[in-house]
C-alpha cells in the first residue's frame, strides 16, 4: 500500500517508516523537523536501501495535504505528527491544542476529501492517567492529567464520532507505553531537540558524559525498590506494531483502541542496572523528589494486539539498553 506518515522523520515515525519501507509498502513522509532533523531521511534510505517521498510541511496546511494527495495515491494515513512534551505542556497549553487537534482535524478534512479512510494514530498510555489497577487493559477508565494527553484523549474521541458518522472508516488508536531503544544500525535513534523529557535520554547523556548523574524522581512509591515502574517497549517493536496495524485497517472497518507495550513494568532502577551491566558502563544517580503529576506504576495488558494484530513485542529491556547506547556510539563516531 502507499501510505503517508505524518510525522516520519521523528524517533517513533523513523522506524516505522523502516518498518513499512522493509514490508514492501511505498511511504510519502511529511515532517516540519519540529522535533526531528534531515539527516534522518538519508538514514532511513541508508538502512532500508529503499527511497520514499518526503516533502517538508505542516499538517496544518491543508493546501499542501490536498496537493499529496492529489499528487500520490495515498491509500492509508499513519499519524505521528504533533507535540509531545508533557511538561512543555502543562506551560503552555494552547500550543498544544492548537497544533494537535488543528492539524489532525486537517488531515481528516482532507482524507475525507479524497475518500482515504484508513488511519492509524499515535495515541499514549497516557490517556490511562493514574490507573487503580494492572496491568492496564484498552477498557479501563481514561483520565488525563495534563494537557498533551488530554489532547491525545480528544483526538481519540474525534476519531469515534468519525466512525458513527461513517461506518466505511478504518481506523486504530494505538496507545503506546514507553518507548525506548534504538535501530540495530545506530543510525536512527533518539534524538530530541533541546531538553530531554523523558528517562533513557537522560541515561544515554550521563553515559555520554554530558551529564555527571542521573536525578531519580522519588524513591518512595508503592513499587519493588520505590522508584517509577513503567512499560517499557523497544522502538522497532513498537514500528513493527504500526505495520501490523496497516494490515488490519486494511481488511477491518470500525475503530478500535489497542495497546503496544510488553506486558512487563521496570523500574527507574531496573533500567539503570541493566543499562550498566549490557553496557558495561556506570551510571551514577541520585534520589530526588518526585516529579509532579507521575504515577506509580504502569504497564499494559497485550492480548488484545495479540488477538487483533497477531503482533507481539520480541525484545527485551537489556536490548533496549543496548541498542540506545549504540546509537550514541554511532552517532558520535559519525560526528566526528
Ligand atoms: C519514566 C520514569 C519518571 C526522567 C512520558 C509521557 C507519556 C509518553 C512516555 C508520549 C518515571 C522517571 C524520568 C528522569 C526519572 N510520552 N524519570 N528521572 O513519564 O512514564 O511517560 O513519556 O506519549 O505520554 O507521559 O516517561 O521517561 O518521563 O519517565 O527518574 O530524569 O522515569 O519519574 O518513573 P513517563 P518518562
Amino acid at each position: 500500500m502507499k501510505i503517508l506518515v505524518t510525522g516520519g522523520a521523528g524517533y517513533i515515525g523513523s522506524h516505522t517508516v523502516v518498518e513499512l519501507l522493509n514490508a514492501g509498502h511505498e511511504v510519502v513522509v511529511l515532517d516540519n523537523f519540529s522535533n526531528s532533523n534531515e539527516s534522518v531521511l538519508n538514514s532511513m534510505e541508508q538502512i532500508t536501501q529503499k527511497s520514499f517521498s518526503f516533502i517538508r510541511g505542516d499538517v496544518q496546511d491543508k493546501d499542501l495535504l490536498k496537493k499529496i494527495f492529489e499528487q500520490e495515491q495515498i491509500e492509508a494515513v499513519i499519524h505521528f505528527a504533533g507535540f509531545k512534551a508533557v511538561g512543555e505542556s502543562v506551560l503552555n497549553p494552547l500550543k498544544y491544542y492548537e497544533n494537535n487537534l488543528f492539524s489532525t482535524i486537517c488531515l481528516l478534512e482532507v482524507m475525507n476529501l479524497f475518500h482515504v479512510k484508513k488511519l492509524v494514530f499515535s495515541s499514549s498510555a497516557t490517556v490511562y492517567g493514574n490507573p487503580s489497577k494492572l496491568p492496564i487493559f484498552e477498557d479501563s477508565s481514561l483520565s488525563t492529567t495534563n494537557p498533551y494527553g488530554t489532547t491525545k484523549l480528544m483526538i481519540e474521541q474525534i476519531l469515534r464520532d468519525m466512525v458513527v458518522a461513517d461506518a466505511t472508516w478504518s481506523i486504530v488508536l494505538l496507545r503506546y507505553f514507553n518507548p525506548i531503544g534504538a535501530h540495530e544500525s545506530g543510525l536512527i535513534g533518539e534524538n530530541p531537540n533541546g531538553i530531554p523529557n523523558n528517562l533513557m535520554p537522560y541515561i544515554v547523556k550521563v553515559a555520554n558524559q554530558e551529564l555527571p548523574q542521573l536525578q531519580v524522581f522519588g524513591n518512595d512509591y508503592d513499587t519493588k525498590d520505590g522508584t517509577g515502574v513503567r512499560d517499557y517497549i523497544h522502538v522497532v517493536d513498537l514500528a513493527l506494531g504500526h505495520v501490523a496495524a496497516i494490515d488490519y485497517v486494511k481488511r477491518y472497518q470500525g475503530v478500535e483502541a489497542i495497546n503496544l507495550g510488553t506486558g512487563h513494568g521496570y523500574s527507574v532502577l531496573d533500567l539503570v542496572h541493566s543499562f550498566e551491566s549490557v553496557n558495561h558502563i556506570s551510571i551514577p544517580y541520585q534520589i530526588v523528589p518526585r516529579r509532579p503529576g507521575d504515577i506509580a506504576s504502569c504497564y499494559a495488558d497485550v492480548t488484545k494486539a495479540q488477538k487483533l494484530l497477531n503482533w507481539k513485542a520480541q525484545k527485551d529491556i537489556n536490548m533496549m539498553c543496548k541498542d540506545a547506547y549504540h546509537y550514541l556510539e554511532v552517532q558520535k563516531k559519525q560526528n566526528h
